[in-house]
């Protein structure tokens, strides 16, 4: 019987090469424009649901403290590993989830949370318990930046359907199915180890699709002063069929 780990566990060592077309540099330079048009300066950033830390190590701009967490030990590890090997400024990097923060109230100035990431709360009560939690540990004036896939792209785009991407030395399965508002993903690698043998590993991944109203409604509720919605890496309002929207909250 196949075994299926935890999401986000056996993936972790492969994440970036899974990931390795993704433009990071371009998706962060697009953050920290909206942090720059509502912040003069910036002393602390934080990177929530920072996975192998790809956000935080391509920011551009220069700030004084960086600190970034993940619910997966894994992912955190890999990151901790990337560190220790390229990084100019140490972050404080640490294991938490992200509807119960363990920083203190009005603490941090900007934070973000990129690629999906809260899709994975699977229950719109999950998320709201996230927004209160981010505009608690912010200081006034923080900002809060984060993407979110919308049903639309969960239901319509990756539907029901298998997905086959081959490199020299992994090959994986991508097979999404869409119920009641949420995306499964099962995710099939098959890597090649130093002996030449392959070792397969299996994750189930899930994500709820947002849409622009009920996000901006729970960032309002959460008590953010300004929110604003963005078609994804662009400065214009979402589309009806977007796939990926980007939020600015403001406290
Ligand atoms: C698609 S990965 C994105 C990682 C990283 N932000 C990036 O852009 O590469 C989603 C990450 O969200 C993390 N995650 C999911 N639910 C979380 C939660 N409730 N609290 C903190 N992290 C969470 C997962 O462990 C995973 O590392």
């Amino acid at each position: 019987m196949v075994k299926i780990s935890k999401n986000f566990t056996s993936i972790a060592p492969y994440y970036d090469l899974l990931m390795k077309r993704i433009n990071y540099r371009e998706w962060m330079f697009y953050v920290e424009s909206f942090i720059k048009a509502h912040r003069k300066t910036t002393r602390s950033i934080l990177d929530i649901a920072c996975g192998t830390g790809n956000g935080l190590m391509n920011l551009r701009e220069n700030y004084e403290i960086y600190l970034a967490f993940d619910r997966s030990i894994e992912m955190i590890r890999v990151f901790k590993k990337k560190i220790d090997r390229y990084a100019s400024h140490s972050p404080i990097i640490f294991v938490a989830d992200a509807r119960k923060i363990p920083l203190l109230d009005n603490s941090v100035d900007v934070a973000f949370s990129i690629f999906d990431s809260l899709n994975n709360l699977l229950r719109p009560k999950d998320l709201k318990k996230t927004f209160k939690e981010v505009y608690r540990i912010l200081s006034h004036g923080g900002v809060f930046v984060f993407d979110l896939n919308t049903v639309h792209v969960l239901k319509e785009k990756w539907g029901t359907k298998t997905r086959i991407e081959e490199d020299e030395d992994m090959v994986s399965i991508w097979r999404t199915r869409y119920h009641a508002g949420v995306s499964e993903l099962h995710i099939t690698l098959f890597v090649r180890k130093e002996n030449g043998r392959f070792i397969r590993i299996d994750e189930i991944h899930r994500e709820r699709g947002y849409n622009r109203d009920e996000v901006l409604s729970m960032l309002k509720d959460a008590g953010f002063r300004i929110t604003e919605a963005y078609e994804h890496l662009t400065y214009s309002p979402p589309k009806k069929d977007s796939f990926r929207i980007n939020y600015v909250a403001v406290k």
